[in-house]
């Protein structure tokens, strides 16, 4: 690999990290208690207003999983999530031997559909056949167009989940992400605005709740000198090491929506007026993180698709990607249960996400900006 390749989201570390990962070791805290994890956790709920309590997971698909569990899901039921995700958002509701329901996109910002949501939720219960749970994804650094999705949610019985793994810092009329429902997940990935290398994170009001995951995350050990076992638990809670790095990244977080909305912003002025290419809106309920920048290709106009120029961007040591496949046309879910589709399915095949990183330098992007007007043949 060279070693001038150009990523499409790359860890950026700010200048408290290693203090508090100093401090682990020299206190010997290393392991899955400690006073970073406490700091770390307690700083995510005040960001996010107070109202909900956090536990520090292994990822956010071990978050997800928790939630599940704790809100009941169990074999045989449905849960209702966005087509257009990545497996993380799905896989977790097959580990509690439910069903996915997938259900397809709205333009503006790709998220769930709340017309569809609506319609899908009174047929279901006019059927006998209401998903136990739902899970709202918000895709890319945007959030969901959630109030409608949580009234009829309300409406029906139905638990609201946001999966908030990619949209850490977005905001919902004036709220932030994660702060709109009662129960949420974070996801520190390596590839996420902010990280913990690998990391996730519950969020859930009820705090009765929240103590039984946490409970489930430590191998559902009871309170007592020998390892004693009423139920069964998990390996999932996160190190107390990078409970530290994330306590760090915490204090530059706005600071990268403020980078990566200002690539974003570069590739807008660079790409706009070129026939058959259009960047992803920002809704007008919310602030977009563009934690990833999202392009749409129109492949009549300019003569190339959108996997195609993943490629040719490739070929020039430039990682791009398409938007993510919709989980309704994955081998794996041939016959799960869907609502719609064809929305989703086109913004995969129209859309490609741009190297992002909050720390991608000026030049990097030109040579991005420059590859991408080659490859659409845009003249100088
Ligand atoms: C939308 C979404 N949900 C869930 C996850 C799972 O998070 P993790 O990788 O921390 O398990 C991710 C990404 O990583 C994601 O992008």
């Amino acid at each position: 690999m060279s070693v001038d390749r150009i990523h499409l989201s790359v860890l950026h570390m700010g200048v408290h990290e290693l203090e508090f990962v100093q401090e682990a070791f020299s206190t010997n805290w290393l392991s899955s208690v400690g006073p970073n994890l406490d700091a770390f956790e307690e700083d995510v709920s005040a960001l996010l207003g107070g109202q909900h309590g956090a536990l520090a997971v292994a990822s956010g698909t071990a978050a997800l999983h928790l939630i599940l569990r704790a809100i009941g899901v169990e074999s045989g039921d449905r849960v209702a999530v966005s087509s257009l995700t990545f497996a993380g958002s799905v896989f977790p509701i097959l580990y509690q031997g439910a069903q996915p329901v997938f259900i397809d996109s709205e333009e503006t910002s790709g998220n769930i559909d709340p017309s569809l949501v609506e319609e899908y939720l009174h047929a279901a219960a006019a059927k006998g056949a209401l998903p136990r749970a739902l899970v709202a994804v918000h895709l890319y650094g945007q959030h969901a167009d959630i109030d409608r999705i949580a009234a009829a949610c309300r409406e029906h019985g139905v638990v609201l989940i946001e999966d908030a793994a990619e949209s850490l810092g977005a905001t919902y009329k004036g709220r932030p992400t994660a702060s709109t429902a009662d129960y949420a997940i974070l996801s520190f990935n390596g590839n996420k605005i902010i990280t913990t290398t690998g990391g996730g994170m519950v969020l859930a009001r009820d705090r009765a709740q929240l103590a039984r995951m946490k409970k489930w995350a430590n191998q559902s050990r009871e309170p007592a000198i020998e390892y004693l076992h009423q139920e069964y638990g998990y390996n999932y809670r996160m190190s107390n090491v990078l409970a530290g790095i994330g306590r760090g990244q915490l204090r530059v977080l706005s600071e990268r929506v403020a980078q990566r909305r200002a690539v974003f912003e570069r590739y807008r002025e660079a790409l706009q007026g070129v026939p058959g290419v259009t960047l992803q809106p920002e809704a007008p309920w919310g602030t977009h993180t563009r934690w990833l920048s999202v392009a749409y290709i129109d492949d009549v106009i300019t003569g190339i698709g959108a996997h195609a120029l993943v490629q040719q961007l490739a070929a020039q040591d430039i990682e791009a990607r398409p938007v993510w496949r919709p989980m309704h046309t994955q081998p794996l879910f041939t016959s799960a249960e869907k609502v719609g589709g064809a929305v989703a399915e086109r913004l995969y095949s129209s859309g490609i996400c741009l190297p992002s990183s909050s720390s991608l330098a000026l030049e990097a992007q030109e040579r991005v900006i420059a590859a991408l007007r080659s490859a659409l043949s845009v003249s100088e």
